[in-house]
């Protein structure tokens, strides 16, 4: 049996945030960043809604940790809103899915995984949870789970579960039009890693290959154009990040995010550059595997030749949006040798191994953090 899940709502367009004028609720929590309070998005969400009582979270730090998400938790439960809206990037929409449970059930947030019945713990979903993506990368605005930072622990908590999918996702493309070029660059990486990384995974189906299919035409098509101003490809990119997480939402991500969180955690490094300067060399790395054929289905519907062709198009394009195409370019050999043991280790205990089409040992690991600080092919 499979499940295909996503929000029962997108709304999309350059008006889209219209759509909260509808919403009938009394009582509403917003859940923001610094940013968005300073950048205006706050006070236009706040504009449309109609409530009596609205309040503002705008603590969400990047890489939100628990104690942000409980701190927004208790907020919660004493405004006892009966909508959350979340305007931010990734991170912000992380904390309101989690705090849109935590605020009705007790847990630890370990305990939520894709197989907990939440109702079965007193979940009666009290709040409808409306998330406005304002980075068009992470398709957190679809996607089960939310990455929570243990910080005593040094850990990150992933509660997932099919109730943590906000229920409807507003993509204004208004509100990514002034997003600095850097972002666009990393976030764009991040969508197309998760388009073809949900191609490649064992739980792909008919449903997740549509989503990562298209999402991978448009990102190819336009993440160039986004990046020097055009903003008619930037809105085709903000629905490309949420189809793409609608895709690996449903099918999961593989080897390339085992590297990029990795190396990521170490070094400090913006995800989506983590994870997209590792796509061309894991890529790479698949072709001696049955992920191959699926490589070259991709290739040939983007009108390339080849694994090999989509491989050298994804560097070019990572080359004319500045994002680094080697590791020796953002980290010293000092740095990165001191470092390697950890990496190789962290990247092997990391969750989405599992569900990568070819799975590296020890020696494959190294050689392939190796070849990607001195911007080798691979060849094993
Ligand atoms: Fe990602």
């Amino acid at each position: 049996m499979w499940t295909f899940v996503s929000p029962r709502v997108i709304v999309f367009g350059e008006d889209a945030l219209e759509a909260l004028r509808n919403e009938k609720a009394e009582r509403v929590l917003i859940v923001a960043d610094e940013s968005m309070v300073k950048l205006g998005y706050v006070n236009k969400v706040k504009e449309v809604l109609t409530a009596n009582k609205v309040e503002i979270f705008s603590e969400v730090e990047p890489e939100p940790s628990m104690e942000t998400a409980f701190k927004c938790t208790k907020l919660a439960r004493e405004l006892q809103p009966s909508l959350i809206v979340a305007v931010g990037g990734g991170s912000v929409l992380d904390v309101a899915k989690a705090v849109r449970i935590l605020m009705e059930l007790d847990v630890d947030p370990l305990v939520i995984n894709p197989f907990t019945d939440l109702y079965e713990l007193g979940f009666k979903k009290k709040a409808k949870l409306i998330a406005i993506p304002t980075t068009s990368g992470t398709g957190a605005d679809v996607t089960w789970a939310s990455v929570l930072t243990d910080k005593a622990e040094n850990r990150k908590l992933t509660p997932s579960n099919k109730e943590v999918v906000p229920d409807v996702s507003i993509l204004d493309y208004r509100l990514v039009e002034a997003m600095p070029k850097r972002l666009i660059a990393g976030s764009g990486m991040d969508a197309l890693t998760h388009a073809i990384e949900g191609m490649l995974a064992p739980w792909k189906n008919e449903f997740s290959d549509a989503m990562c299919e298209k999402a991978i035409e448009l990102i190819l098509n336009n993440l160039e154009r986004s990046y020097n101003g055009d903003l008619e490809a930037r809105a085709k990119m903000h629905l490309s990040a949420t189809m793409a997480g609608l895709g690996f939402g449903n099918s999961q991500v593989g080897l390339v995010h085992s590297f990029g969180h990795t190396f990521g955690a170490v070094f400090k490094i913006h995800h989506g550059v983590s994870v997209g300067l590792f796509l061309p060399y894991v890529l790479t790395y698949y072709l001696k595997s049955d992920a191959r054929a699926r490589l070259d289905e991709i290739a040939i519907k983007n009108k390339l030749s080849s694994a090999e062709g989509l491989i050298d198009r994804i560097l070019g394009l990572m080359r004319n949006i500045e994002i680094p195409t080697k590791l020796s370019e953002i980290v010293s050999e000092h740095e990165f040798k001191a470092n390697l043991e950890t990496l190789v280790l962290n990247t092997l205990n990391d969750s989405s191994l599992g569900t990568s089409p070819r799975i590296p040992d020890y020696n494959e690991t190294q050689k392939i953090y190796e070849y990607a600080f001195e911007g080798k092919r691979i060849d094993f």
